[in-house]
C-alpha cells in the first residue's frame, strides 16, 4: 500500500458482529474489571450520586452497574445485542435504562435524554472509524452537560490484524477533544496489554467540558 493510499475502514456493523459472535467469553471477562478501582480514581471528579451518568459502549455493563449500586441515575447504550444480552444476565434488575445506539450519532439518547453529568467511554473510541470522529465528538459535546466530566479509556499502540479497529493518535485525539470544547483535567499512566510485547496499551483520559 503506498503512503498516499487511506486506510480502508471497518464499517461500524461490521465491528458488532463480532462483539455479537464473541458475547459470551467477552462479557465474562470485561465483567472481571476492578470497578473499585475505576471510582478510587476518580474520587475528586466524581460529582455525588444520583447526578445522571452515561455509558457509552457499556460492554458487559459491569461500570453501569457499578454506577447504579452507588445511587446514580445510570443510562447505558451498547449497539451489540449479544454483549447487551450478557449484560442484563450478568447485571440483572439495577435500574440502568438500556439502549441499542452506536457512535457517532446516538440520535435517540439525544433526542430523548441528557445532557449527563458524566460520560464514561471505555475502550471504545478505537472501533470509531476515523471519518465518524467528528459526529462522534459532536455527539459526546451534546449528550456532556457543560461543566461535566468526559471519561475515556483509549486504547493505543498497534492493534492485532483481523480486529475490526482503528488507528488512534493520541495527540489527534487530545487536540480534537479540546476542538469540541473538552479540556484535559487528567490522564493516567500507559497500560500495557498484559498479553502482547507490541506496544500497545490503554491511557484513560478525563476531560471537563468548558
Ligand atoms: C472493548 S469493549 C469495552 C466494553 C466496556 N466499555 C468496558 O470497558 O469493559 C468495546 C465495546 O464497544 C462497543 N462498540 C463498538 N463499536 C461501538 C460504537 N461505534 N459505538 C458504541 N459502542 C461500540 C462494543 O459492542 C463493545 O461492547
Amino acid at each position: 500500500m503506498s503512503a498516499d493510499e487511506p486506510t480502508q475502514e471497518i464499517p461500524v456493523a461490521q465491528t458488532i458482529a463480532a462483539y455479537d459472535d464473541q458475547a459470551a467469553e467477552l462479557a465474562e471477562r470485561y465483567a472481571k474489571t476492578d470497578t473499585e478501582r475505576f471510582f478510587r480514581w476518580h474520587a475528586d471528579l466524581l460529582p455525588e450520586p444520583p447526578a445522571p451518568v452515561l455509558d457509552i459502549g457499556a460492554g458487559s455493563g459491569v461500570l453501569a452497574d457499578a454506577f447504579a449500586k452507588r445511587g446514580y441515575e445510570v443510562a447505558a447504550t451498547e449497539p451489540s445485542s449479544g454483549m447487551a444480552k450478557e449484560s442484563l444476565r450478568l447485571f440483572p434488575s439495577n435500574g440502568v435504562l438500556y439502549f441499542g445506539e452506536a457512535l457517532p450519532s446516538l440520535s435517540i439518547l439525544k433526542a430523548t435524554t441528557g445532557p449527563y453529568d458524566v460520560v464514561v467511554c471505555d475502550a471504545v473510541w478505537m472501533h470509531v472509524p476515523p471519518s465518524d470522529r467528528p459526529e462522534a465528538w459532536d455527539s459526546l459535546a451534546e449528550l456532556t452537560k457543560d461543566g461535566g466530566l468526559l471519561t475515556m479509556a483509549v486504547r493505543y499502540g498497534p492493534h492485532p490484524p483481523g480486529r475490526p479497529m482503528h488507528d488512534v493518535d493520541l495527540d489527534d485525539f487530545v487536540a480534537e477533544a479540546a476542538a469540541n470544547g473538552f479540556a484535559e483535567v487528567k490522564r493516567s499512566a500507559p497500560k500495557p496489554m498484559p498479553d502482547q510485547s507490541d506496544g500497545s496499551g490503554f491511557v484513560r483520559i478525563c476531560f471537563r467540558k468548558g
